[in-house]
């Protein structure tokens, strides 16, 4: 039997769940030979999810139960003062359990839109994932949802809904699972969470979608309208750097001009956990003069790097380790190809200025290294093996109504790329486009082949304008994963596809 996609709504996809057949030679470009036929959808609610589940499970975990409310709040962002949604703070509190935890989340919703929690990252069940209509139904407003998972790999992380573009108001916060082993090389840590801000000052990221989509294809005049801002640009970036003019980016929640203070000693090794939460603007962070010593993309570790500066893309995190100075200074966030910058500062007790434009621009100037280079450590790399299925991603767009492709389709959650359990799966993702893309793959870390050569382990990669990028990965988490760019706006005019388990 096949079911036609056509006949089948988001929802009802989820509803039926189990035992779903699906025409997967509809998927086109799978050319892992007969690997490829249909089969039965392992959907969330299959038992394979639940036995993957009991797998991860190891003894002396423990349980964090924590109660959640995504609702209407107004922050001051340093002099602004904006009207949004959030779960309570700005960034929204760290979870922060340890490696193999049992986490419970009660979310309830108090917004006026459904919405969803999706666990960026994190390897979980399936069923918990986050996606509605293709994991779980929406969280209706004034309903309640409860996630229960179990954490298995330690590393940053973070929580964000995947319902509409709610990710571009203030629904974000980090999820930090430790590993009992962290500490040796650093004395104290803290978390950065970057952002590109406009909810809640005369626009929505819903009218601002609405925007996109009656305009078409934005980004074509750049700065030639007089009057009108130029659009973002980056030479690192490859091309265009955003769709979106924000008037604001924050670091944790705040402006450049009224920033955090974390206060710190000279001599002092902090682990800054950077997490770009932003919707539309990759990060170039650097602390000026200071070496920052990369330990971990996306949380899985790197082989040590000294670098004066690091990227980061739409939902990436890079775990950086830098010793303090004899003086006050700030980690800068440059928003690539924007020419704004957010910042936070290490307080050494002696008063320092916040204007820090001027390093802002020094910083602007260097040469970023490639992040796809940097290297799994020997722990963590998947070995170089022949792939048992290789699937294409041409990315594309925008196209009429601002639509962005996979292999020229928009999402459709019944079409997706079909692999099973225990494969070695290839992505070749293929970048047609005049614009950066960051492919985020979810419950599975990737194995980067940059050039052939063994990358980092993330879960989300840049993939420039005219460029192929390679990962792989060990298809060891059954269930329905979503698959996108991680540009938000991208994602909701259609970037998304599913990397579908099939039996
Ligand atoms: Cu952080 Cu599907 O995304
Ligand atoms: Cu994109």
């Amino acid at each position: 039997m096949t079911v036609q996609s056509t006949s089948l709504g988001r929802r009802d996809l989820f509803r039926l769940g189990l035992g779903l057949v699906v025409a997967t030679g509809a998927a086109g470009c799978a050319s892992g030979g007969g690997s490829s036929s249909g089969g039965t959808l392992i959907g969330p609610k299959s038992p394979k999810v639940e036995a993957a589940e009991r797998a991860r499970q190891i003894a002396g975990a423990r349980r964090t139960s924590i109660k959640l409310t995504a609702l209407q709040t107004e922050f001051d962002l340093g002099g602004v003062t904006a009207n949004t949604w959030s779960y309570g703070e700005l960034p929204g509190k760290e979870i922060r359990i340890r490696r193999g935890d049992l986490l419970n989340v009660e979310l309830r919703n108090q917004l006026s839109q459904p919405t969803s929690i999706h666990w960026h990252g994190v390897a979980l069940r399936n069923d918990m994932d986050g996606v509605p209509d293709l994991t779980q139904s929406e969280i209706v407003p004034g309903g309640s949802f409860t996630y229960e998972f179990t954490a298995p790999d330690p590393g940053t992380y973070w929580f964000h809904p995947h319902s509409g573009a709610q990710l571009d108001r203030g629904l974000y916060a980090p999820l930090i699972v430790e590993d009992p082993e962290d500490g040796g090389n650093y004395d104290t840590e803290l978390v950065v969470v970057l952002d590109d801000w406009l909810d809640g000052l005369g626009r929505t990221p819903d009218a601002v979608f609405e925007e996109l989509r009656a305009k078409g294809m934005p980004n074509m005049d750049h700065g030639s309208m007089p009057g009108m801002p130029a659009m973002p640009k980056s030479d690192l970036l490859g091309g265009d750097a955003g769709d979106v003019i924000y008037p604001h980016v924050l670091a944790n929640g705040k402006v450049w001009k009224a920033p955090q203070t974390f206060a710190a000693k000279p001599g002092q090794r902090i682990r800054l956990r950077l997490i770009n939460a932003a919707a539309d603007t990759a990060f170039r962070v650097g602390v000026p003069g200071v070496p920052m010593t990369v330990t971990h993309a996306d949380g899985f570790p790197v082989v040590p790097v000294e670098l004066d500066v690091v990227l980061l893309g739409m939902g990436e995190r890079l775990d950086c380790v830098v010793t303090v100075p004899d003086r006050t200074a700030p980690v800068l966030a440059l928003a690539e190809g924007r020419g704004q910058f957010a910042q936070v500062l290490l307080s050494t007790g002696v008063a320092a200025s916040t204007d820090n434009e001027s390093l802002a621009a020094e910083l602007a100037k260097l040469v970023v290294p490639e992040m796809n280079a940097l290297q799994a450590t020997d722990s963590v790399a998947l070995p170089l093996r022949e792939p048992d299925v290789t699937h294409d991603l041409v990315l594309e767009g925008p196209g009429d109504k601002y639509s962005w492709t996979i292999n020229g389709k928009v999402y459709d959650p019944t079409e997706g790329l079909p692999i099973r359990s225990g494969q070695v799966v290839r992505l070749r993702m293929q970048n047609k486009s005049q614009m950066f893309h960051p492919m985020h793959v979810h419950g599975h870390t990737f194995q980067v082949r940059a050039n052939g050569k063994t990358g980092p382990r993330r879960d989300t990669a840049i993939v420039l304008p005219g460029r192929e990028l390679i990962v792989d990965f060990d298809a060891d988490n059954p269930g329905q994963w979503l698959t996108h760019c991680h540009n938000i706006y991208h994602s909701e005019a259609g970037m998304m596809t599913v990397l579908s388990y099939v039996e």
